[in-house]
């Protein structure tokens, strides 16, 4: 028997157990061991089998270390078959998490047993891609093609309890020593004269499913599929298991999961996997850096991203004091947080004692002495360089020794932040993205002079409240504020040239952003830009820059929150109007400042958008500024709710071509300029070598 998987009798039943750490994923010598197991217990005086892991889990799944590597046998299929064609009773015994071809090969088992905390799933799709051994063919014939398809398109485990009264399990164990527990039901199975329950020989009769529920379906994901296509063909898979054989549906879910596997949106996908996992690295920190200890928090501000800030901590049972200027905005802070957990509450995500336990965990104060034992700081104030300065001179006069100084600022320079203590090694960024208690993305920002363990401590800081860090140096927005710059620029000349509001915002809504350019900037708030444009030496001096947001704001249209900005919003539902007012005034401001305007096509739109990213992209790259190409990919993704079956911005150009993204910028920059259009002289170098970012960033590793 191989070394990962042992074989061993207990009162008669064979246990088959599988030591793969950390996860146990299906590597070849785990598909290899189970088969020889399975195979030679047949001839074995045993009565039943059980298959169990050690460790923390049940197979959590493929080895995605296998992806993309020629296929060594034997492959899953035949491992599930001869647990299928096994002539006495396999039992799946699971802990920890069955999850992809960890849960179907259990689903291969002619029973499945669980303890209560252990959890089931598919969560092929948020890898683009679906069930290949036989999942989308077991689940709907054991629990209806409804619950197939919800549990298969979304990708969410479900716990024991919920998966026995969907009929995914047949039984929850008690206590927590799994292979105890299935031995003892598998007795009684035996004792019971079980039969030997294969799930492929049941039939699914058409006449149980609702007419047209799969087109329903299909409908109801496209709505919000961002340019998934994974969601539909789940939907086409367990359509094939509907009142076929199974193996003709196999033969449909081979197929599909084919073409899945070489997609480009799956191929996207796997790489924000691996990126986001790769971001949380440091290229230049010894993995042994120290870390300092986190156990209390303040946060300067209760305003927009301060609230949401200190939920984050009380989420994961870390003390937080917020600090406000007076009793008043405390108040409100304070009163901001007790609304959005009551919100979280309704929704059924947090019982009434767990927002009790977050609450209890956040107190308020107006003194700053009161901030003498804290270990962070994050400060969320307004954006005002010399406020923030000031600020954190008093925070250098009363915090205690190694306590980290954080700054939320979206522009201001970390730097000159950390000029203002006495302690700039301790200073840093910490740049959540708003809602801050709901986005995934942390930037953390590195200083000149920021210590390697204070680095080290705002990374894992980060992943303990749940974000996904990407690492910046200091420069004007950062990673994904700078590179945002082109990005609105353009989305503003695009209605000059001839565009609506509602053109321009659904070209990128079909590419697959989840909200356009200029709805963004209704939502976020015109004079937000409006104001940031005001202080800034450095931009062109040109009246059609910005044009129309600046004529909107002073129209008093700031957007969402003055109920009109590009867009109506109605007041009752917030729902977006087109509104031929304004589609009239770009025309007139259009003519006045000499713009011959002209029908746009959907694909200049893009490229307009889009490839400003790509540019300031590779300028950071170069500078120094993100540490890979995938980091910036990871902030996209992560905080600007770029969509993922396109990887980000850089991957997103390695697909289209580096070589097609320079010319098409060398062209744009001949129609309108250097001003605002300069290739990147990394692109440009990249693109005439033939190379892509992702080979670039493999080589800077
Ligand atoms: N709003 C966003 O989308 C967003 C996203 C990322 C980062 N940021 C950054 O976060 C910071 C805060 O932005 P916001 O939108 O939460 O602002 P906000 O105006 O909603 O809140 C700022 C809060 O700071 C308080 N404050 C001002 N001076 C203070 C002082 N001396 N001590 C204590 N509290 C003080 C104010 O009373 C106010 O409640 C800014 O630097 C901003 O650039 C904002």
């Amino acid at each position: 028997m191989s070394n990962v998987v042992s074989y061993q009798v207990v009162d008669n039943i064979g246990v088959i157990s599988v030591n793969n750490p950390p996860v146990n994923a299906l590597a070849q010598v785990v598909r290899a061991g189970i088969l020889e197991a399975v195979t030679a217990a047949q001839n074995d005086a045993t009565d039943a089998l059980v298959l169990r892991c050690e460790g923390r889990t049940f197979i959590a799944g493929a080895d995605i270390t296998e992806f993309g590597k020629p296929p060594q046998g034997p492959g899953l299929p035949e491992v599930l078959g001869a647990i299928e064609n096994s002539t006495k009773p396999v039992i799946a015994a699971i802990h920890g998490t069955a999850l992809g071809g960890g849960f179907e090969v259990s689903l291969a088992c002619h029973y499945r047993c669980a303890i209560a905390s252990a959890k089931v799933g598919l969560p092929e799709v948020k890898l683009g891609l679906l069930p290949g051994a036989g999942g989308t063919q077991r689940v709907p014939r054991i629990a209806g093609v409804k619950v197939a398809l919800d549990m298969i398109t979304s990708g969410n485990p479900i716990g024991a309890e919920k998966a026995k009264a969907l009929n995914l399990i047949d039984e929850v164990v008690g206590g927590d020593d799994v292979q105890a527990g299935a031995i003892a039901y598998a007795k009684e199975l035996v004792a019971s004269g079980a039969p030997l329950k294969r799930i492929r020989d049941i039939t699914i009769d058409p006449a149980t499913v609702e007419p047209g529920f799969f087109d329903a379906a299909r409908k109801q994901l496209a709505a919000r599929a961002r340019g998934q296509i994974a969601p539909d063909r789940i939907v086409s898979c367990i359509e094939a298991a509907v009142g076929q054989p199974m193996d003709a549906g196999l033969d449909r879910e081979r197929e599909l999961f084919m073409e899945l596997v070489s997609s480009p949106e799956s191929a996207a996908m796997r790489h924000i996997f691996f990126a986001e996992r790769q971001a949380a690295k440091i290229k230049d920190l010894p993995r042994d850096t120290p870390l300092r200890e986190v156990k209390k928090v303040a946060v300067i501000g209760g305003g927009t991203m301060g609230g949401g800030i200190a939920m984050c901590f009380a989420n994961v049972g870390i003390k937080v004091v917020m600090v406000e200027i007076n009793d008043e905005a405390l108040a409100r802070g304070l009163g901001i947080i007790e609304k959005n957990y009551a919100i979280t509450m309704k929704k059924g995500k947090l019982t009434e004692a767990q927002v009790a336990q977050c609450m209890g965990a956040i107190s308020g104060t107006t003194d700053y002495g009161d901030l003498a034992d804290v270990d962070l700081v994050i400060e969320a104030v307004f954006e005002n360089l010399e406020l923030k300065k000031e600020i954190f001179a008093k925070l250098d006069a009363v915090c205690k020794p190694g306590a980290i100084l954080a700054s939320n600022t979206s522009y201001q320079d970390i730097d000159a932040i950390a000029a203002a203590t006495k302690r700039p090694q301790d200073v840093l960024g910490m740049h959540f993205f708003s809602p801050a208690n709901v986005m995934k993305l942390l930037e953390v920002v590195r200083g000149e002079k920021t210590a390697d363990d204070a680095l080290a401590t705002a990374m894992a800081i980060g992943k303990k409240i749940g974000k996904v860090c990407a690492l910046s140096r200091v420069c004007y927005g950062f990673i994904g504020n700078r590179m945002l710059g082109g990005y609105g620029r353009e989305s503003q000349m695009l209605l000059l040239d001839g565009c609506t509001p509602a053109q321009v915002d659904s070209a990128l809504e079909g590419f697959g952003m989840a909200m356009g350019p200029l709805a963004m900037g209704d939502l976020a708030g015109l004079d937000v830009g409006y104001k940031a444009r005001e202080g800034r030496t450095d931009l062109p001096n040109d009246p059609k820059l910005y044009r129309m947001g600046t004529v909107l704001v002073e129209m008093d249209r700031f957007g969402q929150k003055t109920g009109a900005g590009f867009y109506k919003y109605d007041p009752a539902t917030r729902a977006r109007m087109n509104d031929p007012e304004i589609e009239a005034l770009i025309k007139s401001e259009a003519a006045a400042l000499g713009v011959e305007q002209r029908e746009v096509s959907e694909q200049e739109i893009l490229e307009r958008c889009l490839y400003p990213l790509i540019n300031e992209g590779a300028l950071i790259l170069e500078e120094g500024i993100a540490q890979r190409p995938s980091d910036i990919d990871v902030v996209y993704v992560f905080g600007y709710a770029f969509p993922a079956p396109k990887g980000g911005p850089m991957h997103y150009a390695d697909h289209v071509g580096l070589k097609n993204v320079y010319d098409k910028i060398c062209e744009f920059r001949d129609r309108y300029g250097e001003d605002y259009w300069k290739p990147a002289p990394l692109l440009e170098k990249l693109a005439k070598e033939g190379k892509t970012f992702a080979q670039w960033g493999a080589e800077q590793e």
